[in-house]
């Protein structure tokens, strides 16, 4: 700016001051989002990209590094975290020659062209103990091949390699954070990844998940997962934890100065509530952590062993139909928005009252049509039961069972559910709205109380058609595996 060596017009002056405030303005409640793909209609990557800046996320986390993604980003002022899954780990262990093929490919060309990407995620949560030790020897390896490859293509000074990991890698036998260290059967790993992250000047990725400790442990004292204050904190030194984030988070501090990396920082790649799919997972609670949590961050004040800003992902932006429900129905409830980009509730991301989350702009959706169970079928048909199992088993039923949205639903309503389920995610394909005769559609809304009976997105050629009616299905012998695998 300096180098014309005479003082800017008065006009460009004043832009540049605007522009200052505003990033000023952005730093200050800067805050990211976990942005999953595994939708049956995703919203098209513009749509999300547009939502994303509306709602002033200024970073974004994704799983894969998906072109259509990577392309919509491009210029979007976002700062970027790719991911890469954990079957590609073992290949880019394997040699330097898969790992400078992925960066040349997923991350060079998009940075040329003007995406922000910051980090690069090696493996998603590869050591959880249900992987039974599956990434073990290979996560530290791929990191070390992708930084080799990154440095290579001259690029190792703004993209940093990472990988975010589960809470369980590191644990308190006390239970008092400053007693903090890793899991004592990945102790060595963990040295030297971290070891690996101090010398790059890597974060620290950790996923945190007060939700699951309230879901796994029925003991576990409701008011220590939000942060208005606890009956039961925990008391550790001259420090009293009032919340399981902070008390979570330190003892990742605690077991990083432990080992001697006081001084690597932390980011938080995961934090939220689920809505719906069991007894925990409500609007309510979610409302309530959401809001906590970003109270804590506009705050400024970190945690009492780092205290300071702290950089956290929500997690997630929209819900997501097509992940696997092996962890619990909840998991296709984390999103602040629903599958359409509708908000669920009111949440300032700002901190503030200011600053409610704004819808997607735009969105298509299909016709005005649901699919309903005929008013003169009879309960009491084997066909009932077993098109409901077929519908469940290719569509999202999670919103339905013991304490959900749509538990409120007599049996009628149930079978109702499954069908339009089936038949929206099926694009509104007439064969999808049959059931042996025993469905109908219609142009009234069947929604009741908190239960949604949604519409789909209208994605246009890129939906996937494999639309069989259930009779067609029935005639193949197909139902009864289908059903076999439900049940
Ligand atoms: C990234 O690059 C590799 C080439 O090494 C390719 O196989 C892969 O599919 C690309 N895309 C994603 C999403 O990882
Ligand atoms: C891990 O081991 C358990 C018990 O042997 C098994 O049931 C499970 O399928 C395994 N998981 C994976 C991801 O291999
Ligand atoms: C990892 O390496 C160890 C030691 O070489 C070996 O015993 C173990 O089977 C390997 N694990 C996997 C999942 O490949
Ligand atoms: C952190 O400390 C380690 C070990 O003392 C040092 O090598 C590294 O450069 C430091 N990193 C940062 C980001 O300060
Ligand atoms: C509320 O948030 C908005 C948007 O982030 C910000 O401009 C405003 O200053 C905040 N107000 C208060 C009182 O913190
Ligand atoms: C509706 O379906 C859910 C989930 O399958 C079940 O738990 C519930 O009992 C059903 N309600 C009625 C009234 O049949």
């Amino acid at each position: 700016m300096s180098r014309a060596g005479r003082s800017l017009p008065l006009p460009v002056a004043a832009l540049l001051l605007a522009v200052v405030a505003l990033c000023a303005a952005r730093r200050a409640r800067a805050i990211g989002v976990n942005w999953g793909t595994q939708l049956s209609h995703p919203l098209p990557a513009s749509t999300v990209v547009r939502m994303l800046q509306d709602n002033g996320f200024d970073r974004v986390k994704l799983f894969e590094a998906e072109d259509a993604i990577l392309g919509a980003l491009r210029g979007s002022g976002l700062q970027v975290m790719v991911g890469i899954p954990n079957d590609m780990l073992a290949g880019l262990a394997a040699g330097g020659k898969a790992a400078a093929d992925w960066v040349a490919k997923n991350v060079s060309g998009h940075v040329r062209d003007g995406v922000d990407i910051r980090y690069v995620a090696v493996g998603n949560e590869p050591f959880l103990e249900t992987f039974n030790g599956t990434y073990l020897n290979t996560t530290f390896p791929a990191m070390q091949n992708v930084q080799a490859a990154l440095a290579k293509a001259g690029l190792a000074d703004r993209v940093k390699v990472t990988v975010p990991l589960n809470a369980d890698v590191y644990q308190s036998p006390t239970g008092k954070p400053s007693d903090g260290d890793f899991r004592a059967d990945i102790h060595g790993l963990m040295l030297s990844i971290v070891q690996f992250l101090a010398a790059t000047g890597a974060p620290f990725v950790a996923n945190v998940y007060p939700f699951i400790s309230l879901y796994a442990d029925p003991n576990f004292p409701l008011d220590y997962a939000f942060f208005q204050g606890s009956s039961a904190p925990v008391v550790d030194g001259g420090v009293t934890y009032q919340n399981t984030f902070d008390a979570n988070h330190d003892t990742l501090v605690a077991a990083l100065r432990r080992n001697g990396f006081g001084n690597v920082s932390v980011v938080v790649g995961e934090v939220g509530w689920p809505t719906d799919g069991d007894a925990s997972a409500s609007i309510d609670y979610a409302r309530r952590f959401n809001q906590g949590f970003l109270a804590h961050v506009a705050s400024g004040q970190g945690t009492p062993l780092r205290p300071g800003p702290l950089d956290a992902y929500l997690f997630s932006l929209v819900d997501e139909d097509r992940k696997s429900i092996q962890p619990g129905n909840f998991e296709r409830h984390w999103g602040l928005f629903y599958y359409d980009g509708t908000p669920k509730y009111p949440l300032s991301l700002g901190g503030n009252a200011s600053s409610l989350m704004r819808p997607a702009r735009g969105v298509k959706y299909l016709d005005k049509k649901w699919c309903v169970l005929k008013t003169s079928a009879n309960l009491a048909d084997q066909k009932v039961g077993d098109s409901v199992g077929y519908a469940c088993g290719l569509a999202d039923c999670t919103s339905l069972g013991y304490k959900t949205s749509c538990a409120g639903l007599d049996a009628k309503g149930n079978v109702s559910y499954a069908y339009n389920m089936y038949y929206q995610t099926m694009d509104q394909d007439d064969r999808a709205c049959d059931f042996n005769g025993l469905a109908t559609t219609t142009s009234v809304d069947p929604s009741a109380g908190t239960c949604r009976f949604i519409i789909e997105i209208d994605v246009g050629a890129a939906a996937p058609r494999s639309a069989i009616g259930f009779a067609a299905v029935l005639a193949a012998g197909l139902a009864a595996s289908v059903l076999s695998v439900l049940l």
